[in-house]
């Protein structure tokens, strides 16, 4: 039997763990037309979550693009990506598809056989002199006549967002989206890891975006639910997982879905029984897995930063600006430290749980793996 458990976006016809709140909630939102920004850290669960809300009220008639924006690096390809939601939609339901092909006119579909899928789709400018801002103007009035010629709901998801702000002319990208999306019927879901970034766009006043748009943090996964849920995956796929076994792999991955999920993927090809020894198994695997990522972020932070991270992996504070814990950590000067914080927080590798809470490593592995290293270091 396949391993039941998923290291990518969960397909449509998969269980979800939980969520069932958050479906109500933000599917309530989308119906009604709001505008929302979801958030959490990496691997949460976030696209895996909207692509089902998207499959759901598809299914109820509604127009739901679905547009990544994940490594973009020009004006031309935001342009184009969201071009490409609306085609990939739109494909083979008519009469749709006459619709956005007579009001899309800045892009032409293309579409191509393709061995796995049956075809893929790309798109190509119509007129090859327009470029830049104009042309994701123009793409975004067009989308908004196309809303306006059909009377079913629209839902646009925008994932990884935030990859905008990264671009040239950020602040011009930003203003052609809210002006024009503003007259929009729809409901727009702005979604994002990178935090700091993501929300800076939605509670500067200077910004655009400048709340226009309902903040719905994700949360880790019920620890309750996750162990029920990893136990049914594992005895449906004719595994032993006994209640305690699965809690103490959902302990191992800190509730987080992603670890938790990659954790019994690994726990799956170990063994036919899921036991301590071979969650300890799969751990180390899983350390060893991600440990070219998480060499990779220590090598690329300067001295300071670095040693302020391996801190907080340590003991996280409250007062991480306190002589006793600079002291205590080596951190140097205390400007030095607030520097550190401030780029390691936009980089969101660490945060404050609350504005007076704790400030840690918001990766639990990775505060696992630095500690690992440290402990190494000492002996
Ligand atoms: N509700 C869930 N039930 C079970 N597993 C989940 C759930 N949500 C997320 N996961 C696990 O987390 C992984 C990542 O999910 P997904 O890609 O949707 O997260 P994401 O927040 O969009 O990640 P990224 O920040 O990288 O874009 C999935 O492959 C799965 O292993
Ligand atoms: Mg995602």
């Amino acid at each position: 039997m396949a391993n039941p458990f998923y290291l990518q976006v969960i397909p449509d016809d998969r269980p979800l763990c939980d969520r069932s709140i958050e479906i109500r909630e933000l599917t309530s939102f989308a119906e009604s037309g709001a505008n929302v920004v979801l958030y959490s850290p990496r691997r949460y669960g976030k696209t895996s979550l909207v692509r089902r809300i998207q499959r759901d009220l598809a299914a109820r008639g509604a127009v739901t693009v679905f547009v990544d924006f994940f490594g973009v690096s020009s004006v031309d390809e935001v342009a184009a990506r969201l071009a490409n939601g609306v085609f990939a939609f739109t494909h083979g339901r008519e009469p749709l598809w006459k619709k956005a092909l007579t009001t899309i006119r800045s892009f032409r579909p293309v579409l191509k056989p393709d061995p796995e899928s049956g075809f893929s789709l790309s798109v190509e400018t119509a007129a090859a002199e327009r470029r830049g801002i104009r042309l994701l103007e123009e793409t975004l009035e067009s989308f908004g006549r196309f809303i306006e010629q059909i009377e079913s709901p629209v839902h646009v998801a925008l994932d990884e967002f935030q990859e905008i702000v990264s671009l040239d002319q950020a602040l011009q990208i930003e203003s052609a989206f809210r002006t024009r999306i503003q007259n929009h019927r729809a409901s727009y879901f702005f979604i994002g890891s990178r935090r700091r970034i993501l929300l800076g766009m939605f509670n500067d006043r200077q910004r655009p975006f400048f709340q226009s748009a309902i903040a719905y943090p994700l949360p880790r996964l019920p620890e309750d639910e996750l162990a029920a849920f990893v136990r049914t995956q594992f005895t449906d796929a004719g595994r032993e997982c006994s209640l305690d076994a699965a809690i103490e792999l959902v302990a191992a991955g800190a509730s987080h879905p992603y670890y938790t999920e990659k954790l019994a993927f690994l726990a799956y090809e170990l063994a036919e029984k899921i036991d301590t020894e071979t969650i300890a198994a799969a751990y180390d695997r899983l350390l060893g897995t991600e440990r070219p990522v998480f060499e990779a972020t220590v090598l690329g932070l300067p001295p300071g930063q670095r040693r302020l991270l391996q801190a907080l992996a340590r003991e996280p504070t409250e007062h991480l600006l306190a002589s006793s814990y600079v002291a205590a950590h080596n951190l140097g000067s205390i400007g030095g430290v607030q520097h550190a914080s401030r780029r390691l927080e936009e980089l969101d590798l660490i945060e404050r749980a609350d504005p007076d809470g704790a400030w840690s490593v918001v990766d639990p592995l990775f505060a696992a793996w630095l500690n690992r290293q440290r402990e190494r270091r000492v002996e």
